[in-house]
């Protein structure tokens, strides 16, 4: 089983716990911007989950959920969810906590869409990603991945 996907709280402890993932080197993964963000905003709804391992965060992403009017990958044109920001930390990789969040995103029953940079590809062909066919107006510099839930009626565009 293992340690469990949490909703991470925004909050300064969380903000320090982000700071291990920036020296981590992936300064463009960082969520540290985004949390300080939210923390101006005081926003309660934090898009951001983790995986703790001895109280200690060894992994996390954000996800949005993405509402069907602003949909221009599937048809029909359906709710689904961006998974953005997700790293696990250096000495905590090949342990199954990058897919157990990707799985987590999957659970909710929705596609997931994803950009996948940094040499990903295989680790999110594995959890049933496919490419999309590059649109450069919409996708706009990104290599977007999608995840369709299995059985479902619904095709990328
Ligand atoms: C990519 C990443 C999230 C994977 O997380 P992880 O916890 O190490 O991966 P898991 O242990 O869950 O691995 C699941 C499977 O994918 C494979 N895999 C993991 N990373 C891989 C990679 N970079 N290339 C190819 N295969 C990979 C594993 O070997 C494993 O295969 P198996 O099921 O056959 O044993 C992690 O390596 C990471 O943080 N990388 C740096 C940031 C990054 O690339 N983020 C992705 C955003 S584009």
């Amino acid at each position: 089983m293992g340690p469990e996907v949490v909703k991470l709280k925004t909050n300064y402890e969380t903000l320090e716990q982000f700071k291990r993932f920036l020296e981590n080197g992936l300064e463009e993964l960082s969520m540290l911007e985004d949390l300080q963000g939210n923390l101006i905003e005081d926003n309660v709804q934090s898009p951001f989950y983790g995986v703790y391992e001895d109280g200690k965060l060894v992994a996390r992403m954000s996800l949005y959920p993405m509402a069907i009017e602003y949909d221009h990958y599937f048809n029909p044109p359906t709710n689904y969810l961006e998974l953005w920001k997700l790293e696990v930390l250096a000495g905590y990789k090949g342990r199954g906590f990058g897919s157990k969040l990707v799985r987590f995103a999957q659970s909710f029953g929705n596609p997931v869409k994803t950009n996948v940079r940094c040499g990903a590809h295989e680790f999110f062909t594995k959890l049933g990603f496919q490419p999309v066919k590059y649109d450069p107006m919409r996708d706009r510099g990104e290599n977007p991945y999608v995840w369709i839930p299995e059985g479902s009626h619904i095709k990328l565009i």
